[in-house]
C-alpha cells in the first residue's frame, strides 16, 4: 500500500499574516493536497520574514511532514525571501522542480518567469515554494506531483528501488 503523505502548509503573506485579507493560498494548497490523497497535519499563515520563515519550516519537519508547501514571496517584491529562507536551511536543493514549474506556467502567463520557485531537502523533509496566487500555486503543485511521492520517500529515508 503507498503511504499516505503527511504534509505542512505555509502561507507566507505579510498582509494575510496580519489579518488585513483572507487567506486563499494556503486553503487553496490545502485542498489540492486531500485531492491527490496527501494528509494536511500543520498549517500557519506567517509574515514575509526570513527567520519566521526557516523556523517554521524546521518546525514542521520535526512534527513529521515529509512534504512542506509554501505559498509565497517567491517573486521579487522587497519582501520577498522564501527561497532565501529555504536556502539557508537546506541540505539539497533540486532545481527540476523549479524549472519545471517555471516552464511549464509560462505557457499560462509570461510573469511566470517572476517567480523564483524552489524545491529543496530540509532536514527529512521535501520543501517546495509555491508562488502566492492561489491559482498559481495550484499549478505549479500541480505540473510536480508525480514526482512528488518518491522524492517525499527519498527524504524521509524510506528504502526504494531507484
Ligand atoms: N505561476 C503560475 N502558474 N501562475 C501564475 O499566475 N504568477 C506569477 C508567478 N508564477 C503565476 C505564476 C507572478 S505574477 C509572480 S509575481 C510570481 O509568481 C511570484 O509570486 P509570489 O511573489 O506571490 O510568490
Amino acid at each position: 500500500m503507498s503511504q499516505v503523505i503527511s504534509v505542512g502548509v505555509i502561507t507566507v503573506s505579510d498582509r494575510a499574516a496580519a489579518g488585513e485579507y483572507e487567506d486563499h493560498g494556503g486553503p487553496a494548497v490545502r485542498q489540492a493536497c486531500s485531492e491527490n490523497g496527501w494528509e494536511v497535519i500543520a498549517e500557519a499563515v506567517i509574515p514575509d520574514d526570513e527567520d519566521r520563515i526557516s523556523r517554521t519550516i524546521l518546525s514542521f519537519s520535526r512534527q513529521g511532514c515529509g512534504l512542506i508547501l509554501t505559498t509565497g514571496g517567491t517573486g521579487i517584491a522587497l519582501r520577498d525571501v522564501t527561497p532565501e529562507a529555504i536556502r539557508g536551511i537546506m541540505r539539497v536543493e533540486i532545481p527540476g522542480f523549479g524549472e519545471t514549474m517555471r516552464m511549464r506556467s509560462l505557457e499560462i502567463t509570461p510573469n511566470a518567469i517572476l517567480s523564483r520557485s524552489l524545491a529543496a531537502i530540509v532536514e527529512r523533509s521535501l520543501v517546495i515554494a509555491l508562488p502566492g496566487k492561489p491559482s498559481g500555486a495550484v499549478e505549479c503543485l500541480d505540473f510536480v506531483k508525480g514526482a512528488i511521492p518518491h522524492t517525499v520517500k527519498l527524504a524521509v529515508g524510506v528504502p526504494t528501488s531507484c
